[in-house]
């Protein structure tokens, strides 16, 4: 597919989102098809580069890794890559010793940039490495898939998993400039493709009800993967959460919390059903609504909310309950308390009072927490 895939004939047009934070300013570019004319972009952002260290996954290596290994080529400059073992083990302090070393063996020093080539957890990985090899390094994101392109390269989060805690261990690390190249979605399997429109559905419920219309509007498009609605929808995502994290960069506000929203139930049904059952996304759509029937049960919105909200995940190709054999309550209670966001062994949700407008709602009942749970097992 990607040997094949067609060269665009017109000139391409640029979204730029600019995300605000003071000194650490960075715009990210998105447009399809344009990562083999990459190489000016990063001059324009990045000036005089003389070495590129280039953390790629492997998966990917001999394809967007090659383009953006090209493109980055000019003379006098050195571009090394090195192609990480796909998937979520690879966030390990095992694997990012391992990059140090190399980076060392590379003659690596305070002007090299960083370039990450693959999902979020490549992201998250270089972003760590960047963050911390010679106390910090330029970087840059170019995500190559539609979760790392709608959230896990906005923000500046960047972590390692230890064993029994994911994203534990991390610092935050502001890239110099993220190129999205939607492109890069034709080869990523389906499934993970669809299960990114999950963030970019909750952007709509939490922010913007304009989105989520436009969303609704556009399933045929989503599923389809038509280009200009892709790019259309990544843009706003990536606008909608560079807000919210210019005004809360290091969650310290709480503002940033509403991005969790069908997280808490996520991620216990990812934590409950065995890793890998369901791809993120997957779970949190489920996630999302559970907390969309909890909000209803709470009297904060409509049964029409929750009918919207299900219909459109629905005509995405996401899932919205759990089956009955996956649904085990106490071990999803459980997990729910142990998450990092609980405060104090309260449970908190995020939860909606319309359209493009969430809260953070504590103290909730557990009883209501049980029957939300309920209500959404097939
Ligand atoms: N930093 C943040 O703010 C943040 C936010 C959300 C998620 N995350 C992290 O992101 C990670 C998940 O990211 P992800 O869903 O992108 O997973 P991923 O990086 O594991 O990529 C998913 C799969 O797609 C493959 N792949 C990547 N790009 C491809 C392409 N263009 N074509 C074909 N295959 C491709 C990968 O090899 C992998 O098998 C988690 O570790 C999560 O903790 C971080």
């Amino acid at each position: 597919l990607y040997l094949f895939r067609q060269r665009s004939p017109v000139l391409t047009n640029y979204e730029t989102v600019r995300v605000a934070l003071e000194e650490r300013t960075y715009d990210i570019q998105i447009a399809h098809d344009w990562l083999d004319q990459l190489g000016s972009d990063f001059d324009a952002h990045l000036g005089t580069v003389e070495h590129v260290a280039c953390i790629c996954d492997a998966s990917i290596r001999e394809s967007w890794g090659q383009t953006v290994g090209q493109a980055l080529a000019r003379p006098g400059r050195r571009v090394d890559t090195l192609a990480v073992p796909s998937g979520e083990a690879s966030k390990s302090v095992e694997q990012l010793s391992q990059i140090w070393e190399w980076l060392l063996h590379q003659r690596a020093d305070r002007k090299t940039v960083i370039v990450a080539v693959g999902g979020g957890v490549i992201g998250d990985l270089a972003g760590m490495v960047a963050g911390t090899y010679t106390r910090g390094l330029r970087f840059v994101q170019v995500p190559t898939t539609l979760l790392s392109q709608v959230d896990s390269s906005v923000g500046g989060k960047t972590g390692i998993n230890l064993p029994a805690a994911k994203n534990m261990v991390g610092v935050f690390w502001q890239p110099s400039f993220v190129a999205i190249d939607t492109a890069t979605l034709a080869t990523l399997p389906p499934r993970e493709r669809i299960s990114g429109w999950a963030e970019v559905v909750k952007y709509g419920v939490i922010l913007d009800a304009d989105f989520f219309s436009f969303l609704e509007g556009k399933t045929l498009e989503i599923v389809a993967n038509d280009a200009s609605t892709v790019v259309a929808a990544i843009r706003r995502s990536c606008e909608l959460k560079a807000q919210v994290v210019s005004a809360d960069e290091r969650e310290t506000t709480g503002l940033r919390a509403v991005l969790n929203y069908g997280h808490t139930f996520g991620h216990a049904i990812e934590a409950t059903s065995g890793y890998g059952v369901y791809l993120h996304g997957e779970a949190i759509a489920i996630g999302m609504q559970m907390a969309a029937v909890l909000a209803h049960r709470l009297g904060r919105v409509t049964q029409e909310f929750v009918i919207r909200q299900c219909s459109l995940l629905t005509a995405i190709g996401l899932p919205t309950t759990l089956p009955a054999d996956l649904a085990d309550i106490p071990a999803l209670l459980s997990a729910m308390q142990s998450d990092k966001k609980v405060a104090y062994g309260k449970l908190r949700f995020v939860l909606p009072t319309k359209m493009g407008h969430v809260e953070l709602v504590g103290n909730i009942d557990s009883q209501a927490v049980i029957a939300a749970i309920e209500a959404c097992v097939n």
